[in-house]
């Protein structure tokens, strides 16, 4: 396996250009979170008035360990479409599409999957990591197993320059990256692209109970979808310094799950080195930064709360976003395949 390639890592988007092409997405396994709103999909707002953007919603991905339950994968599907809507992805300036209506990246997956050995895929973490948290053992689905190279067929479908992703999605790109460096070698082509991350520099917004990274498995999310009064009481049960006992006490911000959040959304960044500097100082209670990450919490996803139930009233309309979508980003993956099945040499009957 290569060594880290830091330059196939980006932080910044200013780094981004007209002419880059980006492809992101997530499985639809249940409603977004905050997390996926710092990791990746304020990125995407952002980003769609500077390039073309695709994103795709991986319901074939999902199933890869959720076959014994498709139902939740595809009641999912409008949820995750709810969600991207609502934080501003726009029907216009993006492609959201739906993976399994696009058959072409199966056909993709196919030959690529003879473009890298079983010891490269069994060594990598990220799956590695994924099949203990899933306790699957022996028994892990072949099809969750291959995912990352599927993956490696979404973005290369659209010679996609740039992924925005978590850090955990970091040996995925590279593995992908090695596939299509691999392709290119074998067939004496240049009909792929690799492509670089963008991963925000600030790392992984943490769950509330402050114990790694937010997640729904770990039962430590605040949903873009959560109301009012759960987005409250998630904040009052925070995780913050438990040796903060009195008000008067010195308290510590590193690893307080509060002043994570309010670096992460609060805009009033001088306020909040204020309230750190007091915090640490002595004298300020949990209750009163909490009571301001609310307010913070509360600006932030109001418009998104608003936005989401404008679009509910209309499921019709919002799956016929996802059907254009679907319509652009084939019509750009299936112009790909031919190219790929040309450098391959794959027999075309006419
Ligand atoms: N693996 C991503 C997740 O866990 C979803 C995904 C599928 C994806 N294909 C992708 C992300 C291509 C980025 C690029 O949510």
């Amino acid at each position: 396996m290569s060594e880290r390639d830091t330059s196939k890592i980006i932080c910044d988007t200013s780094a981004v250009t007209a002419r880059d092409v980006i492809l992101t997405g997530d499985r639809p396994t249940g409603p977004l979170h905050l997390g996926h709103y710092i990791g990746s999909l304020r990125a995407r707002v952002q980003l769609q008035d500077v390039c073309s953007l695709f994103v795709l919603i991986a319901d074939m991905q999902a199933l890869t360990d959720n076959a014994g339950n498709p139902q939740k994968v595809s009641d999912n599907v409008l949820e995750v479409m709810l969600d991207y809507l609502s934080v501003g992805i726009s029907p216009e300036r993006a492609s959201i599409y739906l993976q399994s209506a696009i058959p072409e990246t199966s056909e993709l997956t196919m030959y690529f999957l003879n473009l890298v050995n079983v010891g490269r895929l069994s060594r990598n973490p990220t799956v590695k990591n994924e099949i203990l948290q899933r306790g699957f053992g022996d028994e892990v689905p072949a099809g969750f197993w291959t995912y990352p190279v599927s993956q490696a067929a979404d973005i290369a479908q659209f010679k996609a320059t740039i992924v925005p992703v978590g850090p955990d999605q970091i040996p995925i790109l590279e593995l992908g990256n090695d596939i299509i460096r691999n392709f290119n070698r074998t067939y004496k082509c240049q009909v792929f692209k690799e492509c670089k991350a963008l991963t925000p520099s600030s790392g992984l917004l943490p769950g509330t109970d402050g114990s790694s990274k937010m997640s729904k498995s770990a039962g430590n999310a605040l949903y873009l979808s959560d109301p009012p009064n759960v987005v409250a009481k998630k904040v009052k049960s925070m995780y913050t310094d438990p040796q903060h006992l009195k008000v008067e006490d010195p308290g510590h911000i590193e690893g307080n799950v509060v002043f994570s959040y309010l670096d992460a959304f609060d805009p009033d960044t001088a306020e909040v080195a204020r309230l750190k500097e007091h915090y640490q100082r002595g004298g300020l209670a949990d209750g009163v930064v909490k009571a301001r990450l609310i307010d913070v919490l509360e600006s932030f996803l109001k418009p998104i709360r608003e936005r989401r139930a404008e679009y509910a009233s209309d499921k019709a309309q919002v799956m016929k976003i996802l059907k254009a979508g679907t319509e652009r980003a084939r019509a750009v993956a299936s112009a790909t395949l031919k190219e790929a099945r040309a450098a391959i040499g794959v027999v075309e009957l006419g």
